[in-house]
């Protein structure tokens, strides 16, 4: 008999549900719910809810804050009055899977009663009433709802992940939440009543500095919002004195003894070593599932792959290994795999990024495996450069990952790396804020009415360099006045879902009249690696690349990949029907070494923001094949990031100094033009740049007379 792939075995095992497996289902859930730790303390969680209006649950990570806490409000009788469940998570994946496990466990199909919404997906209806979104989403969601309204309970989830939209939401909470309790008492002010809910309302909130919110909400009168922070980390104190002191409850977790292994000498190729570690488990173990800590996309899936090539060098009966990859931008219905119980006899191993350290729960997990990495941003406000790189775990993390073998029984970790390394890491994670550009940040709360960001009550102030930069860069875009104040064009960005320089970029494309090929290649832009290119396959990778390449940069490539596809499926779906030509692109994807799901995620958000424009007015028309015209435009769009070529062929970037490369990926890595434009910076041995287009100097002093001048 041929061994069964790891995909077609799920397949059947998922798709041929009987009736009697569905109940039985049910049953293995509700079962699983009673004995969660939280279970125990259900009603005494609904009455401290009912008589605290700010309150912090902390509670290791597995006991069920996330997914049933809202629930029992929900019985609580807190969605009584029409106001919904908001549940907020730091990350995508999370939201999406533990709205969908909510779903099932309330059977109710997903999207109605409990439903989930991110970023270019709502999966909600007007019968929702448990909600879970991205802290993103919600802070998008307060720019058209000042006072949240149709919340009557706000739950910020994953508070000790200290997230940069995190942060900004408690700070925008602290001030709704006031509001709220004292709209009760508030005056009624018919005239403003009318406009709560638009712009105008926004717009002249904008005057009233940091109590915009508090004036306009006292116009109406809300109920009061219940507010719950829900943590995981032992340490409530930070969160409690933000809060003005506010109650804070423990929920005792389950946890069994976890025996911790570290190397002997320092590893230096860690997936190698991960390898090594994941297949001594398989053979040498017991039964138990592992999960291996990697640190981003493209890492996890070369371990899938090297597993997979080690398995075939195995005797048949020791092939008894499934993977299952796990990311934020892994499409939706893969991520529901890795919940799913392994088939008898087989092992599963995850590879996760940071997202199973605390946002999601995998059960059956008896081994770990941690290298002891993780991406995280930075950002070094002197150079106004924001980058991702790989950074040692602190030792929370490393206790929070260990602490996922012990869930249902007695674990092991291996960590991939000295114990004497461990004594040397930080205790904790800087929180994000103090290491990310603030941009967007700054940008979001001025288009909240907060005018003096740097007097903001943020829960850990932001390095000040940080903000004024900001400022600065958001003044050179159009987007404040010299007075200090949003913009027109500010409250347009400020409307649009993407990196603010991306939304300036589709305005300013609306003006250069080729705002159809600026929302293609803001799309583009805005998903992870299009191409795909696997190690073995370089070669073959690199030549499908140049029937796309564009001599004149990396963002007509992008253009052409997705105007080539487009005509593809169009043409495709004249004789075929949509399901079949959606799997038609898919093949071509493949082809073309093209990753079809950042294809597929770039089609999504597209169709999104072309919403999104149409409804602010803006005119979408095209250039046709006027490159010069779309380059001029990205000169004018992308100016805050040029690069001159330097004598010896490196670039210096032209605002900052710094000193850069093209990256290799780009189509113009051997072309070195004189004068670049480019939208992203990576650090890793050397600074890079990718998505790189060729631009004239003198159309930066043209189009943006305010930073460039002719040079002698
Ligand atoms: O939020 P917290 O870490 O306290 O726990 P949770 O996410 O509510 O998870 C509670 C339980 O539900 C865990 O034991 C998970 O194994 C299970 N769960 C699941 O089976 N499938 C999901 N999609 C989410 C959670
Ligand atoms: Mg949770």
């Amino acid at each position: 008999m041929p061994s069964m792939s790891a995909n077609n075995f799920s397949r059947n095992t998922y798709h041929h549900q009987t009736k009697g497996d569905f109940f039985a289902r049910k049953q293995k859930i509700e079962q699983q719910r009673k004995n969660l730790p939280i279970a125990a303390v259900e009603r005494r969680l609904v009455e401290e809810v009912r008589n605290n209006d700010t309150l912090i649950i902390v509670g290791e990570t597995g006991s069920g804050k996330t997914t049933q806490i809202p629930q029992y409000l929900f019985k609580g009788g807190f969605c009584r009055d029409g106001g919904i469940i908001g549940i907020t998570q730091p990350r995508r994946v999370a939201a999406i899977t533990v709205a969908k496990r909510v779903a099932e466990e309330c059977g109710v199909p997903l999207g109605q009663e409990v439903g989930y919404a991110i970023r270019f997906e709502d999966v909600t209806s007007g019968q929702t009433k448990i909600k879970y979104m991205t802290d993103g989403l919600l802070l998008r969601e307060a720019l058209l709802d000042p006072y949240l309204s149709k919340y009557s309970v706000i739950i910020v989830d994953e508070a000790h992940e200290r997230t940069i939209h995190t942060d900004v939401l408690l700070g925008l909470l602290k001030n709704v939440h006031k509001a709220r309790s004292k709209s009760i008492n508030g005056v009624a002010n018919t005239e403003h009543n009318n406009n709560l809910n638009n712009g105008h309302a926004l717009e002249e909130r904008i005057d009233n500095q940091n109590d915009g919110i508090l004036k306009a909400c006292q116009a109406k009168k809300y109920s009061p919002l219940k507010l719950i922070i829900m943590s995981a980390s032992l340490d409530a104190r930070v969160f409690s004195e933000y809060f003005g002191g506010a109650r804070a409850v423990h929920v005792q977790g389950r946890q069994f003894p976890v025996d911790i292994f570290y190397t002997h000498k320092p590893e230096t190729d860690c997936i190698d070593a991960a390898l090594i570690t994941i297949f001594q488990i398989h053979l040498e173990e017991g039964p138990g599932d592992i999960l291996v800590f990697l640190t981003g996309q493209e890492e996890i899936e070369s371990v899938e792959r090297l597993i997979h090539e080690r398995l075939r060098q195995l005797p048949e009966g020791s092939r008894k290994l499934l993977t299952f990859p796990i990311f934020s931008s892994l499409p939706s219905e893969k991520q529901m795999k890795v919940f799913m119980p392994s088939p008898a006899g087989y092992r599963k191993v995850i590879l996760a990024t940071n997202i199973a350290e605390t946002s999601v729960t995998i059960p059956g997990i008896k081994y770990v495996v941690d290298p002891g990495l993780v991406k995280a941003r930075t950002y070094d406000p002197k150079m106004g450069v924001d980058s991702l790189i790989i950074v040692t775990t602190s030792k929370a993390q490393a206790l929070q990952r260990s602490g996922r073998a012990g869930r249902e029984g007695p674990g092991k970790c291996y960590r991939l790396y000295q114990e004497s390394f461990f004594e040397k890491l930080t205790d904790s994670t800087l929180p994000e804020i103090r290491r990310c550009d603030l941009l967007n940040v700054v940008l979001q709360l001025k288009a909240l009415g907060i005018d003096d960001v740097i007097n903001f009550d943020f829960i850990e102030k932001p390095d000040r360099t940080a903000i004024v930069n900001s400022l600065w860069s958001l003044y050179l875009l159009g987007a404040v006045t010299e007075e200090n104040k949003l913009s027109d064009v500010g409250h347009q960005m400020a409307r649009l879902p993407l990196d603010p320089v991306y939304s300036k970029a589709l305005i300013v494309a609306s003006q250069f009249g080729c705002l159809k090929e600026m929302l293609i290649c803001v799309a583009m832009l805005s998903v992870e690696s299009i191409f795909y290119a696997p190690r073995e396959k370089l070669e073959e990778s690199r030549n499908a690349l140049k029937s796309f390449a564009s001599p004149e940069g990396d963002h007509l490539t992008l253009l052409n990949v997705y105007l080539t596809a487009d005509e593809f499926f169009q043409k495709n779906k004249t004789v075929n029907s949509e399901e079949k030509a959606e799997k038609n692109l898919r093949k071509w994807c493949k082809d073309n070494y093209i990753n079809s799901r950042s294809l597929k995620h770039a089609r999504d958000i597209h169709s999104q923001i072309l919403r999104n424009v149409e409804q602010m007015g803006l005119c979408v028309t095209s250039c046709e094949d006027d490159t010069l015209l779309f380059r001029r435009c990205l000169a004018a769009s992308f100016f805050l990031k040029a690069a001159m070529k330097q004598p010896d062929g490196a670039y210096r970037v032209t605002l900052s100094g710094l000193i850069v490369q093209i990256h290799p990926s780009s189509v113009l890595f051997r072309a070195k033009p004189e004068c670049i434009v480019f939208n992203e910076l990576v650090h890793t041995n050397h600074s890079y740049v990718r998505n790189v287009s060729r631009i004239d100097y003198l159309w930066l002093v043209e189009l943006a007379p305010h930073l460039y001048a002719v040079q002698d």
